[in-house]
């Protein structure tokens, strides 16, 4: 990757039958290993708020703490697309509204596009938002922001009638003119089908390995946190250990040293 790629590469991606390489990152450090490692596209996702905000869930994360990781992981990575994660209740009260949030990824962060949840609900949104020139991923299926509404996170799309939704959820939104769309948390059956039906590229997680590619929360990936990983992570590393053990010997140079010195 020498030139920073646009969303018409990543959907070219498709059309040449290359699996599309996405990972989040919050900071530009994070950024850094992501480009080097050869993501495609790196999203600033509000999974933030539970993975390096100490949040229970991704609820209460702001405008400006996803517009300033947004500007850091720019900085990091000027090759992939940098998407931005709008966090909830920032594009769900008005269009207009919606727009000078999305704006402000492009305008202030240095994003290239944005991305926001729901199917068929968000077809104006996401008309509105791309007819003034910012390019919308959509996101289906499990929903976090929902996770209250839902009463937890489970796997959608396993009845008939659910299944349908999706299917026209993932029609609507290309429909509106988004350029991928996540499929998240739903069977593998299903998103195989979805894939076939859509021209734009779909990107799994947790949803089998038949999308137009991936997308991986990057603690998970690099087994970052020290808990259990989720079923669904693809984990390469222990940074936590790593990390923990470098520390303590450290802590253990000072120790001994202060021992020395002591007065
Ligand atoms: O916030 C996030 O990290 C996401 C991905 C898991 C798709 O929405």
């Amino acid at each position: 990757m020498n030139k920073r790629l646009t969303v018409r590469d990543i959907q070219a991606l498709k059309a040449h039958g290359e699996g599309i390489v996405c990972i989040t990152a919050y900071d530009a450090l994070q950024a850094r290993w992501a480009q080097d490692g050869g993501a495609h596209l790196v999203l600033v996702g509000d999974s933030m708020g539970n993975t390096v905000l100490g949040y229970e869930n991704t609820l209460p994360v702001t405008l400006e703490q996803s517009l300033s990781a947004t500007a850091a992981v720019r900085r990091g990575a000027p090759l992939p697309l940098v998407v931005g994660d709008m966090p909830f209740l920032t594009y769900q009260a008005s269009l207009d509204e919606a727009v000078l949030n999305a704006g402000r990824y492009l305008k202030e962060a240095g994003a290239d596009a944005v991305k926001l949840e729901g199917g068929r609900a968000m077809f104006p949104v996401i008309e509105r938002l791309v007819a003034v020139g910012i390019p919308v991923m959509a996101h289906i299926g499990l929903l976090p922001q929902s996770v209250l509404k839902d009463g937890g996170y489970r796997l959608h799309g396993k009845s008939a009638a659910e299944a349908q939704q999706l299917l026209d959820d993932a029609k609507a939104v290309q429909d509106a003119g988004a350029f991928s769309v996540v499929l998240e948390g739903i069977p593998t059956d299903l998103s195989e089908k979805i894939t076939a039906s859509l021209e734009i590229p779909t990107i799994g997680i947790a949803a089998g390995p038949h999308c137009s590619g991936q997308i991986q929360v990057i603690t998970d990936v690099l087994g970052m946190t020290g808990t259990p990983m989720p079923k669904h992570a693809m984990t390469k590393a222990n940074l936590y250990e790593t990390a923990v053990k470098a520390i303590r010997a450290y802590a253990a140079d000072v120790a001994s040293a202060n021992t020395a010195t002591a007065k």
